[in-house]
């Protein structure tokens, strides 16, 4: 089942009642054919640049004017449409903004507590300048507290159906397009939508305070109530409508034909509205997911084109797409996700759950091989007995010359049981963290660890307090010291990936007494499980590391998932194996020089000189930040997988030295 994150609204029409009846109206009055005056405004130029900021109310006044004059003249518009000026055109769609429904506004909090988006995109135009219509105001404005998000065309210069403007919606929401409902009144709006994967609503006008949409609604997000004003009459009417038209056909027509009867339940003696939506609603769910990925498809392609580099777009491969039922192609996408949106990433993929790495096995494993380098031959196998490397298993810095630097070395680990974070909702990351605390409890009782946990997640659930909290400030110390992560909102290929979701939810650390014990919990793997200190030995970190997790292991309840081909499960292929990164914080002044010009702080001639050697340059922050100004550069070994743990730390050893002799040549 597609799990909905994001639902979008028009506002008139929808969330606000049609202003198309006062048109109606209008045509009515002029002896015009239905929707002729209301088409015609919808597609004329003047209107368009009203819609998209080009223009004020003033502005369109007279420029609609002028084209009826110059169409009229050319013969391209009926004359008809003359009799009405666009001063009355604008007085008319201006003449009350209408009232919000109440049961729209009840679904809107609905899905909030859902924790689904809702969006606002609305065609409207600038009503705040003082040369605005008189009397107008905005539905916008009324509405902008009620919705996450708020797309007004005038503001972004698009307006719909311009599939840009459903682009910019995906993007603002960090949504894909299969993962939004849109509810719109104008079938030429959802067209373009329902093309690009989008599941379309259409509100009809005659269907009272749009509760039939809002029903569909309901049967798409699973069955879930999301408004009761109104409900219960509804009901009523309903089984009163049933009780007529199961009975007796007979009766059903006479009463149609009854004078008094009100034109609601006059309605019913025809097969009603009500009725072919139901039905039309299976068809339109299973048609909609052959349309659903077009637009991406063509995304990819073109990324294949642009961003050779980028693995998930290189080995993508439609015809295996397209072997996939919908449900794997919803996950699928999902995985592939943040190499759409960022095409300049390497990877460009995150596995949802520990599973995906077999379930799509013929993607995964050509991404996977590529990007570590793997012969036909290649067998991933575990070994942290370091006894044998360095000096009888010392790794001593200070032979190499060196004083002490600040060593850290990681694993990524993630639970069999749980989802990978990608795929994890609110609810699962705090069952998570407090599953873990049961396994930090161990730690602390302790003698050889002992420790704290700092939370970050603002409660465990409506009304349940966090006994971990922690303040913003104590965070920020924490990040300072290399402790806790960064806001990982803020790093785009977890943002997409879904990795970030929920921050700060089960987002956290434990941290030994010493300080140099560390778990991460909630990052880009649900644990990363560290040892940190400033030393000069290597192997003390390494060893160090090897000892927690034997006991992290003992505890109960803790089992790691692993494959038998790729060793730890990590959400990012770049980590499976070892899921281990070991590095050291190491001055290099002259093979950074270039750093202190280079616009994102990187130093482009000390990554190529690391590259041969194996070994990775990240900035002091971590990944994707600056080196430092003093020629500090985060140091480890690229290598994760088809590499055994022991090799791992004795060639950042190695890697240390071969950098210095270039450092010091
Ligand atoms: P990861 O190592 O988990 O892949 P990052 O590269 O973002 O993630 O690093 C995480 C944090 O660990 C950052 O604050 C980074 O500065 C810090 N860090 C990494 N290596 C060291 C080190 N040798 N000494 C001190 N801090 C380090
Ligand atoms: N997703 C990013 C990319 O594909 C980063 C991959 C490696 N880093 C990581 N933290 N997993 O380029």
């Amino acid at each position: 089942m597609i799990s909905f994150k994001t639902v979008i609204f028009d506002l008139g029409g929808v969330v606000f009642s049609s202003p198309i009846g006062r048109l109606a109206e209008l045509e009515t009055k002029y002896h015009m054919k239905t929707k002729t005056l209301n088409r015609h405004i919808m597609h004329c130029k003047a209107w368009k640049r009203m819609e998209t900021g080009v223009t004020n109310p003033i502005q369109f006044v007279q420029e609609y004017d002028l084209e009826i004059q110059t169409g009229i003249k050319n013969k391209s518009i009926h004359p008809i449409l003359q009799k009405v000026s666009g001063q009355l055109v604008m007085d008319t769609i201006s003449n009350g903004t209408g009232i919000p429904r109440k049961q729209y506004i009840e679904t809107i909090n609905s899905l909030k507590s859902l924790n689904i988006t809702t969006v606002a995109l609305t065609n409207n135009f600038k009503t705040k300048e003082k040369n605005a219509a008189k009397g107008m105001f905005s539905q916008a404005d009324v509405m902008k507290d009620m919705f996450d998000i708020m797309i007004e065309s005038y503001v972004v210069g698009l307006r719909k159906p311009d599939p840009k403007i459903y682009e910019l919606v995906c993007q603002k929401a960090n949504v894909l397009p299969s993962q939004c409902i849109f509810l719109d009144d104008i079938g030429a709006n959802l067209k373009p939508a329902k093309a690009m994967g989008i599941k379309t609503i259409r509100v009809m006008v005659d269907d009272v305070n749009g509760m039939q949409a809002l029903h569909e609604l309901e049967t798409i997000l699973g069955g879930k109530t999301l408004f009761t004003t109104g409900r219960q009459q509804q009901q009523q009417q309903q089984r009163f409508n049933n009780t007529f038209t199961t009975k007796s056909t007979t009766k059903s027509i006479s009463i149609s034909k009854s004078k008094s009867i009100s034109p609601s339940i006059t309605s019913i003696t025809a097969p009603s509205s009500t009725t072919r939506r139901l039905q039309t609603i299976s068809r339109h769910l299973t048609t909609a997911s052959n349309h659903k990925y077009h637009y991406l498809l063509s995304k990819i392609k073109s990324i294949k084109q642009t961003h050779p580099n980028n693995r998930a777009m290189k080995y993508f491969n439609e015809q295996y797409f397209a072997t996939l039922d919908s449900s794997a192609q919803d996950i699928f996408i999902q995985i592939i996700k943040t190499g759409i949106d960022n095409p300049d990433s390497g990877l460009g993929c995150y596995a949802m759950t520990p599973s995906d790495y077999d379930t799509f096995s013929p993607f995964f494993d050509r991404v996977i091989r590529d990007y570590h380098n793997a012969t036909a031959s290649s067998v991933h196998v575990t070994d942290w007995n370091a006894s044998d490397v360095g000096d009888n298993g010392v790794l001593d810095v200070t032979k190499l010359g060196l004083k002490e630097l600040s060593m850290r070395v990681r694993v990524g680990r993630n639970l069999i049981g749980f989802n990978l974070p990608g795929s994890m909702n609110q609810k699962e990351r705090i069952r998570f963290e407090i599953s873990m605390l049961k396994a930090f409890d161990s730690l602390i009782a302790d003698p050889n660890y002992g420790g704290h946990v700092y939370s970050l997640s603002p409660d465990h659930g409506p009304g349940i307090t966090n006994p971990n909290l922690i303040s913003k400030k104590k965070y920020n110390q924490l990040v300072q010291k290399h402790v806790m992560f960064k806001d990982m909102d803020a790093d785009p290929y977890l943002k997409s990936a879904g990795i970030a979701s929920d921050w700060p939810y089960g987002r956290g650390c434990w941290q030994s007494d010493d300080q140099e014990c560390i778990i991460w919990f909630g990052e880009e793997d649900q644990l990363r499980i560290m040892c940190m200190k400033t030393g000069t030995r290597l192997d003390e970190v390494f060893n160090r590391l090897k000892k927690m997790l034997e006991t992290v292991e003992s505890i109960e309840g803790i089992e790691f998932a692993r494959s038998n081909q790729y060793g730890y499960i990590t959400s990012c292929p770049s980590n499976l194996g070892t899921g281990m990164r070991a590095s050291v914080h190491i001055k290099v002044p002259k093979l950074t020089s270039d750093g202190q010009t280079d616009p994102h702080g990187n130093s482009p001639t000390c990554k190529a000189i690391c590259k041969p050697l194996g070994l990775s340059v990240r900035g002091t922050g971590g990944e994707h930040t600056p080196i430092g100004k003093d020629g500090t550069i985060d140091l480890s070994p690229s290598s994760r997988l088809f590499i055994k743990e022991k090799e791992i730390i004795s060639s950042l050893y190695r890697g240390i030295e071969g950098l210095m002799k270039e450092e010091n040549k």
